[in-house]
C-alpha cells in the first residue's frame, strides 16, 4: 500500500518536471560506458595496442596524444583529423600544424582493423584517439581519467580549420589564448594541456626563430638559457637541418611528469608557445608555479582539462557516421 502511494507520489511529481528542452542535449552526451553493451572489449583491445606501440617506440605515445588534439581542435573531436586525401577530401595531414610532423596514422589503422573484427560497425575513430590518448598518458606515467565516449566519425576535413585554429609555436600568448578559448577552453586548460610537452619531440623548424632572431633584430630569444640555446644551436643551424629532432622536455623526455614546468622556470622551455606562458601573463606563470611545484595538482588538472578537450563539439546521435576504416568515409 504504502509502495504503491510513493509511487503515485513520483507520478505525480514527474508530471510537474518541466518539459525538457534538453533532448538535443542529451543525445549529445559522452559517457565512458558507451561501448559496454555494443563492445565490451573495446578499450582493453585499444589500450594493448597502444602499450605495444609505445613498448616499440616510446615517442608514439606523445605522438598518439597530440593527434586527439589536433583532431578536437577542428571541427571537434570527429577524427576529421585521420582522413587521407581523396575526391572532395583534402586531407588535414596536409596543414601546416600536421606535415612531416603527425604521426601515428598506422597505429590507429591497427586499432581500427582489431576493433572492426571484434564488434563490426561500432566503435568510431575520434573514440579511438580519445582513448589512445589516454592511454599514452597513462603509458608514460601520467594520470587516468575515464574517457567518455559516443563521438561520431565526420564525412569531411578542414584544412583551413587546421591551419588557423590550432596554435602555432610563434604566435602570441593571446593569440593562442584566443585560439583556446574559441574552442571553449580557458587559461587554467591552456597551461595544463600545454603541459603534453613533457614527453615527444619537436623538429628544429618549430623553434628556430628563437635561436637566432626571436624578435628581429637578429638576437637569440632572452628568455632562453644561453648555454642551452647554444647547444640546440649545434643540431639546429641557421639553414638546414629542418627536420631535426629534439626532445620537447630535456630533463625526462618519455617521462610524463611536470618536468615542463620545471623546465620552464629554468628558462629551458623548448617552443616560444612553451616558455611564454611563464614570461607574458601573471595568470598562466602562477599556474606554471604551481604545476612545477606540485605534480598531483597538475595531474588532476591534466585529466579535467583532457576530458573538456575531448568534448569539443563531438558528432552524436544519427550526426556523422561509424567509419570502417579511419581513413575515408564510408562508401
Ligand atoms: C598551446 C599551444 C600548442 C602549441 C603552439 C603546440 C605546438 C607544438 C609543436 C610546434 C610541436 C612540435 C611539432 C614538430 O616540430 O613536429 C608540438 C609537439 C607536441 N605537442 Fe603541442 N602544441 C600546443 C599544445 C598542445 C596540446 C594541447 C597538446 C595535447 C593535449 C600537445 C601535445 C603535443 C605533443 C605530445 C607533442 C610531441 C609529438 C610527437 O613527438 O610526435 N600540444 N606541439
Amino acid at each position: 500500500m504504502v509502495k504503491s502511494i510513493n509511487f503515485l507520489l513520483l507520478l505525480s511529481l514527474l508530471a510537474f518536471v518541466p518539459s525538457c528542452h534538453c533532448k538535443k542535449k542529451i543525445g549529445g552526451y559522452l559517457y565512458p560506458q558507451f561501448y559496454d553493451g555494443s563492445c565490451p572489449r573495446a578499450q582493453e583491445i585499444v589500450q594493448s595496442i597502444v602499450a605495444k606501440a609505445v613498448a616499440k617506440e616510446p615517442r608514439m605515445a606523445a605522438s598518439l596524444l597530440r593527434l586527439h588534439f589536433h583532431d578536437c581542435f577542428v571541427k571537434g573531436c570527429d577524427a576529421s583529423v585521420l582522413l587521407d586525401s581523396s575526391g572532395t577530401i583534402i586531407s588535414e595531414k596536409r596543414s601546416n600544424p600536421n606535415r612531416d610532423s603527425a604521426r601515428g596514422f598506422e597505429v590507429i589503422d591497427e586499432i581500427k582493423s582489431a576493433l572492426e573484427k571484434e564488434c563490426p560497425h561500432t566503435v568510431s575513430c575520434a573514440d579511438i584517439l580519445a582513448l589512445a590518448a589516454r592511454d599514452s598518458t597513462v603509458l608514460t606515467g601520467g594520470p587516468s581519467w575515464g574517457v567518455p565516449l559516443g563521438r561520431r566519425d565526420s564525412l569531411g576535413a578542414s584544412i583551413s580549420g587546421s591551419n588557423n585554429n590550432i596554435p602555432a609555436p610563434n604566435n602570441t600568448f593571446q593569440t593562442i589564448l584566443t585560439k583556446f578559448k574559441l574552442k571553449g577552453l580557458d587559461i587554467v586548460d591552456l597551461v595544463a594541456l600545454s603541459g603534453s610537452h613533457t614527453i615527444g619531440n619537436s623538429r628544429c623548424t618549430s623553434f628556430r626563430q628563437r635561436l637566432y632572431n626571436q624578435t628581429g633584430n637578429g638576437k637569440a630569444d632572452f628568455t632562453l638559457d644561453q648555454v642551452y640555446a647554444a647547444e640546440l644551436r649545434t643540431r639546429c643551424p641557421r639553414s638546414g637541418g629542418d627536420q631535426n629532432l629534439f626532445v620537447l622536455d630535456f630533463v625526462t623526455p618519455i617521462k610524463f611528469d611536470n618536468f615542463y614546468y620545471k623546465n620552464l622556470l629554468a628558462n629551458k622551455g623548448l617552443l616560444s608557445s612553451d616558455e611564454i606562458l611563464l614570461t607574458k601573463n601573471q595568470v598562466s606563470a602562477d599556474l606554471v608555479k604551481q604545476y612545477a611545484e606540485n605534480n598531483d595538482l597538475f595531474f588532476e588538472q591534466f585529466a579535467k582539462s583532457m576530458v573538456k578537450m575531448g568534448n569539443i563539439t563531438p558528432l552524436t546521435g544519427s550526426r556523422g557516421e561509424i567509419r570502417k576504416n579511419c581513413r575515408g568515409i564510408n562508401k
